[in-house]
């Protein structure tokens, strides 16, 4: 019989209101993995009431920082324990390779560490004041309940980069995983209450979008928003919230460019290209699905990137050899296919791939694909794809290739393939993204914050300054005269 998971909440797995349950799919296989628990409005509101009461409950209002700090070092550490095991539910869920979501997993903890190390160093300060007698000082709160929404290309990773910070500020949190990837999730929020957590600080209530996601969004005691996932749907989360003034941390989609110039090592620039957009088949927030190549190294580019391309092995993203696996559900599919499709006959050249290849498995398989003849108002070139679909484009100038690489709704990453130091630095001042990475891609880690400029969001996520979104600041101010009050219809200093 097919394994059941309910809600996570107050500490322990509930039946949801309904009982109904949807299937989770192995996009590799199309096998019934589980069934997960069909969220809706009433779950959601037991699961926030859940975590407000916990906010409340001594248990973790009198708790330190640094106590705090404490649980998520030892959460962290059991996720360290289980590392292999959340990466297999992860890989079976979404079809990413096993050992993709095997290094995820083992970095992970450095996540928990990175932010038990910074609970107790969140602080406010004392503010000069026009009035000696004044003493005023701030200080950082937490909100209350956060709520994460979170998509399903990186489930665990996506997910801690927001209640990691969320916990470590004293918050409580609602965790509404993708409705493609419940376990992992699950299994965290068992992990901590293992870890010691206090029941209701971590609750998960599993579903969909609508009937179950909204509802988070909605609900009266939500005090901040934090989203993962599509433009679309990061822009009716925020309208959401503005209408609620709450805050709201969006991290959304991209069109990024990976830009190779004349003087770069073509080599290395072909692997980086590779890396940013077929790892992880292109399902990642960060692809480098613009490619940008000098003109006088567009061919040998071009020719690298392809010749690599056509070698990847598709497959069972368990098998150790296997170097891309399936898109992660039907949809992305049909996506990704109708994209190429669309390219084609937008005027676009598929130089490699472009179909789905043939494999024993039943799966959602997609091919390593190239476009060229694209120019920057196709919408092939404009759209998120979310595959493992590049567009190929030349440019001659440095001047051109700011304009072009710049001329995009989206600014969330940018990828520079150059071995001139000037150049470098000019670029990654020049381009509109808050992620720029040189000759390499790809690279993230919890001390290093990121931000999406224009449509890829709103916030910061990691680094110090990930606190501030998941706190509030308080300006006390306290008269330490006690002598008569001079003229109480003038306002004070
Ligand atoms: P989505 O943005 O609709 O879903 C992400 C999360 O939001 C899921 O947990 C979903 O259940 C929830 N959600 C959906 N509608 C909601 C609503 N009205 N209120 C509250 N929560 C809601 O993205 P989806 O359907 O998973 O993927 C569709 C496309 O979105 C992808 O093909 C890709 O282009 C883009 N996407 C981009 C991501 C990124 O990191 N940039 C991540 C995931 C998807
Ligand atoms: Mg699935």
């Amino acid at each position: 019989m097919t394994e059941r998971f309910g809600h996570y909440i107050d500490g322990a797995f509930v039946a949801p209101a309904t009982d109904e349950y949807f299937a989770s799919t192995n996009p590799a296989t199309l096998d019934t993995l589980y069934e997960a628990a069909a969220g809706t409005a009433p779950d959601i509101d037991r699961a926030v009431r859940s975590a407000r009461a916990a906010f409340e409950g001594h248990a973790w209002s009198r708790l330190t920082a640094t106590a705090r700090g404490h649980l998520l070092r030892k959460l962290g550490d059991l996720i360290g324990e289980h590392a292999d095991e959340l990466a297999l539910q992860e890989s079976l869920d979404n079809g990413k390779l096993l050992r993709e979501m095997r290094g995820q997993m083992r970095a992970l903890p450095e996540y928990y560490y990175y932010y038990a190390g910074l609970a107790d160093k969140v602080q406010g300060s004392q503010i000069p004041a026009t009035n000696l007698d004044i003493l005023n000082y701030t200080q950082r709160e937490p909100l209350g309940v956060v709520g994460a929404i979170v998509p399903w290309n990186s489930p665990l990773t996506l997910t801690t980069s927001k209640i990691a910070p969320a916990l470590a500020a004293g918050n409580t949190v609602v965790v509404k995983p993708s409705e493609h990837t419940s376990r992992s999730t699950l299994r965290l929020a068992q992990l901590a209450t293992e870890a010691g957590f206090p029941d209701g600080v971590f609750n998960v209530v599993t579903g969909f979008g609508a009937a179950a996601g909204a509802p988070l969004v909605d609900h009266p005691l939500l005090a901040k928003i934090s989203f993962t996932g599509s433009t679309a749907t990061g822009s009716r989360i925020a309208a959401t919230a503005a209408a609620r003034f709450i805050g709201c941390t969006l991290e959304l989609g991209g069109k990024s460019p990976n830009i190779v110039f004349d003087d770069a090592n073509v080599e290395n620039a072909a692997m980086g290209v590779i890396a940013g957009i077929y790892a992880a088949g292109g399902q990642t927030c960060i692809a480098g699905s613009r490619v940008f190549a000098h003109k006088a190294v567009y061919d040998e580019l071009l020719e690298r990137v392809t010749a690599r391309a056509q070698s990847i092995v598709i497959g069972d993203p368990l098998a150790a050899e296997t170097e891309l696996g399936p898109l992660s559900f039907g949809d992305q599919l049909d996506k990704v296919a109708s994209y190429v499709e669309l390219g084609a006959s937008e005027g676009a050249t598929v130089h490699s791939g472009g179909g789905r290849p043939q494999l024993e498995l039943p799966g959602y398989f997609y091919e390593p694909t190239v476009l060229t003849d694209v120019t920057n108002d196709m919408r092939v070139v404009r759209e998120e794809i979310f595959g493992p679909v590049a567009a190929i484009l030349p440019f001659e100038s440095e001047d051109e290739l700011v304009g072009l690489a710049n001329d995009t709704e989206y600014g969330l990453a940018a990828g520079i393939w150059t071995n001139q130091l000037a150049r470098a630095h000019r670029l990654a001042r020049r381009l509109d993204a808050g992620t720029i990475w040189v000759n390499t891609y790809r690279a993230m880690s919890p001390m290093s914050p990121r931000q999406g400029f224009k449509s890829s969001g709103v916030g910061i996520e990691h680094g110090l300054e990930s606190m501030h979104e998941y706190t509030r600041l308080k300006s006390v101010w306290i008269n330490t005269d006690e002598g008569p009050v001079a003229d109480p219809f003038v306002m004070r200093g």
